[in-house]
């Protein structure tokens, strides 16, 4: 029998899995549709798109072709910031379900807060309406820091189920994290193992645990995620890696360990500033 990810249990009851694959930068067609189909084959059933990857109808066509059932499966995708304001979200979320070849996700992050644009509070209030009309499961939000998350709270009687943000051994977010634990808000890793641009793998300490576990750096860093609570989605679109990346449920990292890489953080970002980001 395939092995599953474990779950944990979000704030409006649901359950999700701690860990996923993530698609960003794959691209749409064969090289999305292959990581996907063999992620499910080896057991994965989070998978974390966004409108922005284009590669929705990809992921779409891999599950559909997955022969695992709907149910089974935790598709999550993001409202991009051009598309968020009053008006403007459930025409977005139509048409990424219509990419997916779905009829709700299970989960629908508003992918930045884009603050200067001061737009997030209304898009969440079409969030919350979308999910009572039954197109969205859970209801999140992506690179929310502390007081985006406050003014959600401020403004409006729902507290997001999920925040995705950057997060591994390097920029472990510890207020962040604080804060959301005492809000019933599950934190995300996005780029867990420190993506293309860190050296988070090369790291002697990280290095002399794989060793000793008989496993990989990107495992011992996944690892650490699944033991910190949190739901990691470590992306690839290789076979080897992507199954690498799931065989994490067969050891377990001590407390010396954990608080090893706990003392690696240097509080620095790979990824894009929340507050400064902006795109349209
Ligand atoms: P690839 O798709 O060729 O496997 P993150 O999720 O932290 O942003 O990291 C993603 C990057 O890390 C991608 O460039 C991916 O490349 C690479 N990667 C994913 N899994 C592993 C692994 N187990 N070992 C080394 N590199 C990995």
């Amino acid at each position: 029998m395939t092995e599953t990810s474990p779950l944990v249990k979000l704030n409006d009851g649901n359950f999700m899995p701690q860990l996923g694959l993530g698609v960003w930068k794959a691209s749409d067609g064969q090289e999305v549709e292959n990581a996907v189909k063999i992620a499910i084959q080896t057991g994965y059933r989070l998978i974390d798109t966004a409108m922005v990857y284009q590669n929705e109808r990809g992921v779409g066509k891999a599950i559909h072709e997955s022969g695992v059932d709907r149910k089974e499966l935790f598709i999550t995708t993001k409202l991009w910031n051009s598309d968020q304001g009053k008006g403007k979200v459930r025409p977005a979320l139509e048409a990424s379900l219509e990419r997916l070849g779905l009829d709700y996700v299970d989960l629908y992050l508003i992918h930045w807060p884009t603050p200067a644009r001061g737009l997030y509070v209304e898009t969440w209030q079409e969030i919350i309406k979308l999910q009572q009309d039954g197109l969205i499961k859970s209801i999140g939000v992506s690179n929310f820091q502390i007081e985006h998350l406050e003014e959600l709270k401020k403004q409006t009687s729902v507290v997001p189920a999920v925040n995705q943000v950057e997060l591994h051994p390097y920029f472990q977010q510890p207020e962040l994290r604080e804060y959301c634990n005492q809000h019933g808000i599950q934190v995300e890793s996005w780029s867990p193992i420190g993506g293309s641009k860190g050296d988070v793998l090369e790291n002697d300490e990280i290095i002399n645990i794989a060793h000793s576990h008989a496993k990989s750096p990107a495992q011992i860093v996944i690892r650490w995620h699944l033991q910190n609570g949190l739901v990691v989605i470590p992306k690839s679109t290789n076979e080897g890696r992507i199954r690498e990346n799931f065989d994490v449920f067969d050891f377990e990292l001590s407390a010396d360990e954990m608080s090893t890489i706990n003392s690696l953080q240097k509080g620095t970002r790979f990824g894009a500033d929340p507050d400064t980001m902006n795109n349209s």
